[in-house]
């Protein structure tokens, strides 16, 4: 079972191969806004993937055509809520007012 390693704060927890990693950074208790639910529309879930960025699922051109939209982007961004976990470990930044963004 992966772990889902969360920054800034370095919370760590066992995540479910296949579920998203918006869902598992809920389960937390991490602040993440998902103000579409969930249909890569919003954008308010963005984050960087800094770890185990090869093990999570491939982006569709949905999130990819969303992520163009969206400031601050990187070759690490992904939107959580599309984003599958896969067999490795993963760890995310949360682009919070206290990063920075
Ligand atoms: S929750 Fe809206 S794009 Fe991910």
């Amino acid at each position: 079972m992966p772990t889902l390693t969360i920054l800034p704060s370095g919370k760590t927890i066992e995540a479910e191969q296949g579920s998203r990693l918006l869902d598992a950074i809920i389960a937390a208790g991490e602040k993440i806004v998902s103000k579409c639910g969930g249909e890569a529309k919003c954008g308010a879930c963005h984050i960087f993937v800094q770890e185990g960025r090869k093990s999570v699922s491939k982006m569709q051109r949905e999130e990819n055509e969303k992520l163009d939209t969206i400031v601050g982007v990187g070759s690490k961004s992904r939107l959580a809520c599309q984003t599958l976990f896969g067999a490795d470990n993963v760890t995310v930044e949360l682009l919070g007012f206290d990063s920075g963004f």
